[in-house]
């Protein structure tokens, strides 16, 4: 089984949660792409919330999209109450999930189930199989233990 695991972090807790994910996933067995959502022009956060805000895209600094695989997981931070510019630049490139399982993870300070929604439809647009769901906050995954358990509980449910 291959897997993908495409996150987007500019202070690290997002980067937490995709590698916990990745772990969990190649201690089954799944052989995992991780892909950093890096923009082309280093925004910083505050930049990417304002586009966050007013809905203004970023273009990604990947040399090729991820090979497709039969789980996808996307791992980002809320900014302005939004899907962040890199995860929505992300999935306008994808052309097709093909019945893929997905895990959909946002962190923030809060939660946010209509962040989680708008990410949803998408993948369900492009034809994702189910869809594993989780809004975070940060002081919910504040030790790595934490992060393993989120990481573990998202992956069993997904390889279910
Ligand atoms: C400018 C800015 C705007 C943010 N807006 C929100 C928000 O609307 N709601 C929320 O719950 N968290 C918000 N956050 C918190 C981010 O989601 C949090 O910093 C991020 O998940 C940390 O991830 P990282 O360490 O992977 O970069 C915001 C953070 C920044 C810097």
């Amino acid at each position: 089984m291959k897997a993908t695991v495409a996150y987007f972090s500019v202070t690290g807790r997002n980067e937490q949660v995709a590698a916990a994910i990745e772990r969990e996933l190649v201690d089954r067995g799944v052989t995992v792409e991780r892909v950093f959502l890096k923009p082309k022009n280093n925004m910083g956060a505050v930049g990417s919330a304002v586009r966050s805000l007013f809905n203004r895209s970023v273009e990604l600094d990947l040399p090729r999209l991820p090979e497709p695989a039969d789980l996808l997981a996307l791992v980002g931070p809320v900014y302005a109450s939004s899907v962040c510019p890199p995860v929505a630049t992300f999935l306008r490139s994808l052309s097709g999930l093909e019945g893929a399982k997905v895990i959909n993870v946002v962190c923030g300070y809060n939660t946010h189930p209509e962040v989680i929604r708008t990410i949803n439809g998408r993948l369900r647009a492009l034809g994702s199989g189910p869809i594993v769901e989780r809004t975070v906050r940060l002081k919910d995954i504040d030790s790595p233990d934490r992060v393993a358990a989120l990481a573990r509980g998202v992956v069993a449910e997904a390889l279910a």
